[in-house]
Parts: structure tokens; C-alpha cells; sequence
């Protein structure tokens, strides 16, 4: 099925648009017709590759930095994207860190701070000014929060993605409420284990095979199968869906439980 012209005219911001699942859900809108404002932390290589990408699609493509838990920076960048593109109606949050694997016990003050800052304060700081613009100009729009089957999935050492990703799941569900009368979806996407560079051990392939034991699909996801969803959250014919979390996992959080 394609999804071309499903977003023609639309204008969207994807955070974490350089890599992994943000840069396939940049490429996926643009290929569904939105113009697309990659937000990046830094520049670089793969953040310019993504930009050609969503150009060669026929759609306006601009990468533009903000660390996006730094408040100042976030205004910057929509200010930017306003300036290049007018004001956007898609907003996919997908910048993000992963877990420490440190014990509370044994965490640092600025480990704890720095993921949440990330994972949820910036899922806050992008959103409220999405938000904010929207309703100034009194139209509809869509947000798709990247959480993780981890918001209700504890891992012994994740407490601070642990905790970010269940506030951020809660941040989905609360303005979902918010932002109805708005015209203004908010859903989450839930993903498992997903091929990208988060999950780097995956590149060794015995520790991949240990790993994707214990998806009863057999295998990890791709990126690209999430962006097909977020395109789907984003368009038309997601309207009547807000607040919820479509969880894209291969299976894997249903074998919670088991095994004891
Ligand atoms: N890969 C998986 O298995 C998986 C599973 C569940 C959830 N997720 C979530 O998906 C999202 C995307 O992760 P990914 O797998 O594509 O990994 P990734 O590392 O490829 O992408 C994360 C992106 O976030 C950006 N980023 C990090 N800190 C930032 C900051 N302060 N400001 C702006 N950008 C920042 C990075 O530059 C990077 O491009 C994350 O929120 C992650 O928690 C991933």
C-alpha cells in the first residue's frame, strides 16, 4: 500500500530526524507528500543524507540543531521552521536516549537529569510549542510520541528510561484530552526492539540471535515499519484516534510474565 498524497501539503517536525526511527519517519512523511523540518542535535553526515533524502522525494527538506531539552533552543528551531516552511501540523517526537543500565542506588544526579531532560522534557518543551502555535492559528494537527514498550516494561538498571518513557506515555495521554477540542491528535507509538542505532549490540550477530529469542515474531522490527504507522497516526485518516499507544513489538511485551 502507498501512502503518497496522504499528506500532501502538510508540514511536519521530526526530532531525532537523523537517525533510526526519526530519519524513517522523515523520509516516510515526505514520502507521503509533507514537507519535513529535521530537528538534529548536532550536524553532521547522516543528518545532511537525510535532508537529500526527503528533497529527492519532491518535498522541502531543512535540518536545523536544538538540543531539544534545552527550552531557548526549541523555541529557535520553530521559529526557524515557521520562518522556512509557515507553521507546522505534525509533529513525530523521536529524539531520545537510551537507559544507563546503572542501578538508582548508583546513579548519578546528572544521569537521571540528562535522560529526562531528553526522553520527556523535550517531548514537553517540542509539544507545547506545537500546541501553542496550532491554536493560534486555529487549525488541526497530529503529534506521535516515539515512547517504548519500556513505559510499562521495567528493566532492572533503566529507571531513568524507565521513568521517562512512562511520563512520556502519561504527557501523550494528558494532552491527548487537552488538545481534542484543538483538533489536535496526540497517540504514542511503542516500539520493541527496532534495528537503529540504539541498539548497536544488535550489530553482533550471536547477541542479535539472543535477542530476537525472545520475540515470539522471531525477529527485531525496522524502522521503517514504525514510520509506516506514524504516517498513519499523522494523516486524515487517524482523526478519530488520540491518546492511544499502538505497540510495535513482534510480540515481545506480551511474554511478560512468563519463563517463572
Ligand atoms: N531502537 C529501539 O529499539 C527503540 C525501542 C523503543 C523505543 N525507542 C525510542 O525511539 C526513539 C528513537 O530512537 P532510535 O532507536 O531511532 O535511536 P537513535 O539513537 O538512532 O535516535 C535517537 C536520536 O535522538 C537524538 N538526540 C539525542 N539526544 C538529543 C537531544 N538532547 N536533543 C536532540 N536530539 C537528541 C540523537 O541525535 C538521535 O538522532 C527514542 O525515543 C527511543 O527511546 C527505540
Amino acid at each position: 500500500m502507498t501512502a503518497a498524497g496522504l499528506l500532501a501539503g502538510r508540514i511536519a517536525v521530526v526530532t531525532g530526524g537523523a537517525s533510526g526511527i526519526g530519519a524513517a519517519c522523515a523520509l516516510a512523511l515526505a514520502e507521503a507528500g509533507a514537507d519535513v523540518a529535521i530537528l538534529i542535535h548536532a550536524d553532521d553526515d547522516a543528518a545532511m543524507e537525510v535532508e537529500r533524502a526527503v528533497l529527492a522525494r519532491g518535498r522541502r527538506g531543512k535540518r536545523i540543531a536544538a538540543d531539544v531539552g534545552n527550552e531557548a533552543q526549541v523555541e529557535g528551531a520553530f521559529d526557524a521552521v515557521a520562518g522556512t516552511f509557515g507553521v507546522p501540523d505534525i509533529l513525530v517526537n523521536s529524539a531520545g536516549l537510551n537507559q544507563s543500565g546503572v542501578a538508582v542506588a548508583d546513579m548519578e544526579f546528572a544521569q537521571w537529569d540528562r535522560l529526562l531532560r531528553t526522553d520527556l522534557t523535550g517531548n514537553f518543551l517540542t509539544s507545547r510549542r506545537f500546541v501553542r502555535d496550532l491554536r493560534n492559528k486555529g487549525e488541526a494537527g497530529a503529534i506521535v510520541n516515539i515512547t517504548s514498550i519500556h513505559a510499562f516494561a521495567m528493566r532492572a538498571g533503566g529507571a531513568d528510561y524507565t521513568a521517562a518513557k512512562g511520563g512520556q506515555a502519561n504527557l501523550t495521554r494528558t494532552m491527548a484530552i487537552e488538545c481534542a477540542p484543538l483538533g489536535i491528535t496526540v497517540n504514542a507509538i511503542a516500539p520493541g526492539m527496532i534495528l537503529t542505532p540504539m541498539n548497536a549490540e544488535a550489530n553482533d550477530s550471536k547477541r542479535r540471535a539472543d535477542m530476537e529469542r525472545a520475540i515470539p515474531s522471531g525477529r527485531a522490527g525496522t524502522p521503517e515499519e514504525v514510520a509506516k504507522l506514524a504516517v498513519f497516526l499523522a494523516s486524515p485518516d487517524a482523526a478519530y484516534i488520540t491518546g492511544a499507544t499502538v505497540v510495535i513489538d513482534g510480540g515481545l511485551s506480551l511474554m511478560m510474565g512468563q519463563g517463572a
